[in-house]
């Protein structure tokens, strides 16, 4: 799918076993790959892959949380949510830019992204249907986020880490504005505290698929947790996130749709009801209630951005004659 990168060793030094073990007894030490290290083509597949899949579902996450912007119900609302759409396209510009230097452009991960050929998070093929459901996306979406990213910023890999460190920072409040949206809903009239009721209802299953498959069916699992890309696997920070939110519910007075939730003191955590994987399946594959749409509009926002793109572009072009720098190294 994508090019060979700036790696500057060619493959037969780097898949030969006396490499990989000295590669894997770096990551063992701890030690930070960086872009121009040599490292197995394996590793720098799965990081594109990965990286680009974050990148994407940064992207296309701002599209369902736009929708409101203009309906927000006062103007700190709206401030507040606009600022959350603008982190996210910065999320997603750290993130083609920690691909980028693997080799890979922007504009085929763009193009992929546009020709609906490239995976997002299958949490954003979901319709936000009332003013709720923007609370239960920052409370709920934006928490599993942290708890997925809060282990990133530990990633081998040093651009993804320190890409993840920046995000971070506002993922919190990401996710302190979607709870306080939710709070003042539960503790307001009853229609509203309906609403809020029914976007959990609506979200919290497929939040929990943000974590993706259960880790004895997650292809990349292992391999990733052997590299340090991943600390914890699916399941881990998925049970992390049920035994932190699920008391946040309780505190707004709220129920988490499980009929098998269930405290367990032995194991100091939640059991729980089951994902409906063929839904998981079917979203992922592209038959979510949201898949096209949500491809139609990013194609759109794309075409509409066009003029933004070809200024930027004649700016330094401008600039560059000026300095009598060739045009290749302007763009
Ligand atoms: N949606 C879509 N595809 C998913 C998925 C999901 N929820 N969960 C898993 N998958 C895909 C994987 O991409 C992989 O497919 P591929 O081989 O075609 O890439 C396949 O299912 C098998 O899953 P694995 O567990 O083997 O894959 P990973 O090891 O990559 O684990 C992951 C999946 C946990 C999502 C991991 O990729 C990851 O941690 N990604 C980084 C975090 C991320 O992308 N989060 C998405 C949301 S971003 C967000 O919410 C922004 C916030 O600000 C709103």
């Amino acid at each position: 799918m994508y090019s060979q990168g700036l790696i500057g060793a060619d493959s037969s030094t780097t898949e030969s076993e006396e490499f990989l073990a000295a590669f894997q007894s770096r990551i063992d030490r701890e030690e930070k790959i960086e872009p121009n290290d040599p490292m197995p083509e394996g590793y720098r597949r799965t990081l594109v892959r990965q990286i680009g899949q974050h990148a994407h579902s940064e992207i296309v996450g701002m599209l369902p949380e736009g929708n409101w912007i203009a309906r927000a119900p006062t103007l700190r609302r709206k401030m507040a949510l606009l600022a959350k759409v603008q982190d996210e396209g910065g999320h997603g510009l750290y993130l083609y830019s920690a691909a980028e230097t693997l080799g890979v452009s922007r504009e085929q991960m763009t193009e992929e992204l546009l020709a609906g050929k490239a995976k997002y998070s299958s949490i954003f093929n979901y319709p936000t249907l009332t003013w709720a459901d923007i609370g239960a996306i920052g409370w709920l979406v934006d928490g599993a986020a942290i708890m997925n990213q809060i282990p990133l910023c530990r990633c081998s890999f040093g651009p993804y880490a320190r890409a993840m460190i920046r995000v971070c920072k506002e993922e919190s409040f990401h996710q302190r504005q979607g709870y306080e949206i939710m709070m003042e809903l539960a503790k307001g009239s009853e229609e509203q505290k309906e609403m809020a009721q029914d976007a959990l209802n609506r979200w919290w299953w497929p939040s929990l698929m943000m974590f993706g498959p259960h880790d004895s069916d997650s292809q990349h699992g292992d391999q990733s947790m052997a590299w340090k890309i991943k600390r914890f696997s699916n399941d881990q920070l998925r049970e992390k996130f049920i035994n932190a939110t699920v008391p946040q519910a309780k505190f707004i007075g709220l129920s988490v749709p499980d009929p098998d939730l269930q405290w367990n003191a032995e194991k100091q955590g939640y059991d729980h009801g089951e994902i409906d994987w063929s839904e998981f399946k079917a979203v992922v594959s592209g038959e979510g209630q949201m898949n096209r749409d949500r491809i139609r509009d990013r194609n759109k926002a794309h075409d509409d951005g066009a003029w933004v793109r070809e200024a930027a572009l004649a700016h330094a072009q401008k600039r560059a004659n000026k300095q009598h720098i060739p045009q290749e190294a302007a763009e």
